[in-house]
């Protein structure tokens, strides 16, 4: 991990510190979380956002409750709200969870050594997803041209990232050259997130509106296609940040690969397919406004589901800390639990 990147979540002085990445990329500042509820709301008004971040962030939140209570029927209720800020990710169930589970084992000190080790153990799962994705990348003479959408970077986890922690390997081995960055509407992560976090760690990269997908794939400059996830269901049906499904298909028409990098805390071998994945609902003003600024008139229906499910079927491979999955993805992907 390069040092100078900011630390997305952490436990700093009995609080939650998230970086707030509402302000990036103009402005560094943080969020100090001195309350379950100021932590679910740094949850929902996406300060932290990204799956594994917003996991880390959970698993904090439900070891600051344990800190400030003895009540332990106070500290389930603020993991069940913990666990309720956001529906898709499924990470922050699991996290929270998995620290609720060590309260309960260990108290107030068990909490904290479990959400410590939950933000230890994505770092490492992502730089293992980087290697790993090495053997997904294809052969382009000067390293491939890739394209990615929302941000699934150092930002969206405990550190390095998914998908971009694949692009981040691959430029260090000589076999990435250049990724396109989607903007990702509305609420521009892409624009935003990824094209500061790609600019620092000094990755070639151009920002383009999603609308540009299909003419840069038509025109033969991307090789692939590399996004994150917030719910892998068992069969390999994949929930990740709204447009990702229309990527998906492009690449299929144009015969590229079309690749998911996620840590295992993200796979979800409960959940059997797609169709029960919820996807959550955001605010309409997200999409009639830009940037704080109303674009669309006063009074027009929006409609803003923040992710959509890309099925197994359109999915090259799935790069995870345990190996990658390939087609057909329903085998591939429950056999790499036993690794
Ligand atoms: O709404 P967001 O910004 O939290 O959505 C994030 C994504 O869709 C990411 O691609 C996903 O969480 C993976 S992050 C490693």
């Amino acid at each position: 991990v390069r040092e100078h990147l900011p630390v997305p979540v952490s436990w700093r002085n009995g609080a939650v510190r998230v970086l707030d990445q509402r302000a990036l990329p103009h402005t560094v500042k943080y969020v100090e979380c001195r309350t379950v509820d100021e932590v679910c709301n740094a949850i929902t008004s996406l300060a932290v956002r990204g799956a594994p971040a917003i996991g880390a962030a959970g698993a904090y939140g439900v070891a600051l409750a344990a800190a400030q209570t003895s009540s332990s029927a106070s500290v389930h209720a603020a993991a069940a709200r913990l666990e309720r800020a956001r529906p898709t990710a499924v990470n922050l169930a699991w996290a929270v969870r998995r620290t609720l589970d060590a309260y309960d084992e260990g108290g107030a000190d068990g909490a904290l050594d479990a959400a410590d080790a939950i933000a230890a153990d994505d770092v490492a799962a992502n730089e293992a997803i980087g290697r790993n994705g090495l053997t997904v990348i294809p052969e382009h003479d000067g390293g491939a041209r890739v394209l990615t959408h929302c941000n699934a970077g150092h930002l969206a986890t405990a550190g390095y990232g998914t998908a971009i922690g694949v692009i981040r390997a691959g430029y260090d081995a000589g076999r990435v050259q250049h990724v396109w960055i989607d903007e990702t509407r509305p609420v521009l992560q892409g624009a935003r997130l990824t094209a500061w976090e790609l600019h620092e760690l000094g990755i070639p990269s151009t920002l383009v509106v999603d609308a540009a997908a299909a003419s840069l794939m038509a025109a033969g400059d991307v090789d692939m296609v590399v996004v994150g996830a917030d719910r892998i269901a068992a069969n390999g049906d994949t929930a990740n940040k709204i447009g990702t499904y229309g990527l998906a298909v492009l690449a299929k028409h144009h015969d590229i690969p079309f690749v998911v990098a996620a840590p295992w805390s993200t796979v979800d071998l409960a959940t059997p397919d797609g169709r029960a994945i919820t996807v959550e609902t955001r605010d309409p003003d997200e999409v009639t406004h830009v940037g704080g600024t109303r674009v669309a008139p006063n009074g027009v229906a929006a409609h803003n589901p923040a992710f959509d499910v890309t099925p197994a079927a359109l999915i090259s491979a799935i790069v995870t800390e345990h190996g990658v999955a390939r087609r057909p993805l329903a085998k591939s992907l429950p056999a790499l639990a036993r690794r």
